[in-house]
């Protein structure tokens, strides 16, 4: 087993268009070395970094443990340079280590070739350092591998999140067309917003908007309620996540007042929102009603309205969206003090909302292509 942990690279994930806020949850975390690549931010740790950045990260999709990365065209250099790393640093004799793959603008584009080779390798490399002759058992805890390919040049890397770090824990129901945590998350910081504002979503589905803004508000960990497969790595020490939860426990701020409201239109997406926002430790933090959109009012300043209405793609929904967002227009357009994001795909938003956005950004939801329409709001005379 290795000995020194201290100078471990990590890839935290991220989907399109999120990186640099994926980069600077990392950089606020203080970890060293931050690089951003394409889906991807890359930094240096010890293994503390691994409890820490699981833990906290909001916005990144998982954390991964980089253990090589060299280029290779034939499926004898993915081999011989696979079987060189250090594989029985980190995975037991009893780990189970399956392996996963991708390969995009590369020589080696049999993704199931790759990922047998690269198995081979790993298990070459695990029985002569553990000096057995027989097959692993596989039975202990789970070391996901994934070699992905790009132009050529192969990453290694073992998973340290286990499920997606969308999976805070708390959503155990969810709407039809529910917002990824991660994405939801980040549309919040994308604003800004703080906890001593007003906050509203008027199209609230199943919670995920105004449940990671009490998270963020509070200042609460979004993996405190979850599991992750390093968990129950043995080159961990338990200590070290005891004192990562220990932190995150100290740093929440359970006694920050809120005021966040969720709304919807469908009664049965406030009895979800509801549960969920239990589930998550926040019922008495987020007030939530059945309300159509039009009928929204209220007689408070500077507060922000962040929202994922529907976009109108379905058949025979066109029409009824657009009156929609003539609502939210009517609605919204007279709050001077208040900011206003929605996203959305639908390109005749500005239009019919009956305003131009203050910016624009370009982010994918899933696969849709959409634009996160935003509308400052008067700014604060300092008091
Ligand atoms: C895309 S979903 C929101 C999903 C939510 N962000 C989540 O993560 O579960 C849009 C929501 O808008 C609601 N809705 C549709 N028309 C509405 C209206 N006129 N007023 C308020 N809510 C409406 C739907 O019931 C649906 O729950």
């Amino acid at each position: 087993m290795r000995r020194s942990l201290m100078n471990l690279t990590y890839i935290a994930t991220a989907a399109m268009g999120l990186e640099s806020i994926v980069a600077q949850e990392v950089r606020d975390l203080g970890f060293e070395d931050v690089k951003v690549e394409n889906g991807k931010i890359i930094f240096k740790g010890d293994e503390s970094a691994l409890c820490r950045s699981n833990l906290w990260l909001r916005t990144a999709d998982r954390v991964k443990l980089l253990v090589g990365e060299f280029k290779a065209e034939t499926f004898d250099e993915l081999f011989e340079q696979t079987k060189a790393l250090p594989w029985s640093d980190f995975i037991p004799e009893d780990g189970e280590f399956p392996v996963i793959g991708k390969s995009v603008k590369s020589k080696l584009f049999s993704v199931s070739d790759c990922q047998a080779i690269v198995k081979k390798a790993v298990v070459d490399q695990m029985k002569n350092a553990y000096q057995r002759e027989t097959w692993f058992s596989e039975e202990g805890p789970l070391y996901r591998i994934e070699v992905a390919l790009l132009k050529d040049v192969a990453t290694l890397t073992i998973d340290t999140s286990g499920t997606g770090l969308h999976k805070r824990g708390y959503r155990a129901l969810h709407s039809e067309a529910p917002l990824k945590e991660t994405m939801a998350s980040a549309l919040i910081k994308l604003t800004n917003w703080t906890p001593d504002k007003p906050f509203v979503d008027p199209f609230c589905g199943s919670g995920t908007i105004p449940i990671e803004a009490a998270m963020i508000g509070q200042n609460v960990a979004p993996g405190l309620n979850r599991e992750f497969a390093s968990e129950n790595w043995n080159w961990i020490d338990k200590k070290v996540w005891y004192r990562a939860v220990e932190e995150a426990h100290d740093l929440a701020k359970y006694d920050t007042p809120l005021d966040i409201q969720g709304s919807d239109i469908d009664h049965k997406m406030i009895d979800l929102s509801i549960n969920n926002a239990e589930e998550a430790g926040f019922g008495d933090f987020i007030s939530f009603k059945q309300m159509q959109v039009r009928d929204f009012t209220t007689r408070k300043e500077y507060g922000y309205v962040i929202s994922n209405p529907p976009y109108g793609e379905r058949l025979g929904e066109k029409e009824e969206v657009k009156q929609l967002y003539r609502d939210m227009g009517e609605v919204f357009r007279p709050l001077e003090t208040w900011s206003v994001y929605v996203i959305t795909s639908n390109e005749q938003f500005e239009q019919l909302y009956g305003k131009a956005a203050t910016k624009k950004r370009k982010l994918y939801n899933g696969h849709i292509k959409t634009d996160y329409y935003q509308y400052f709001g008067k700014r604060q005379p300092r008091s």
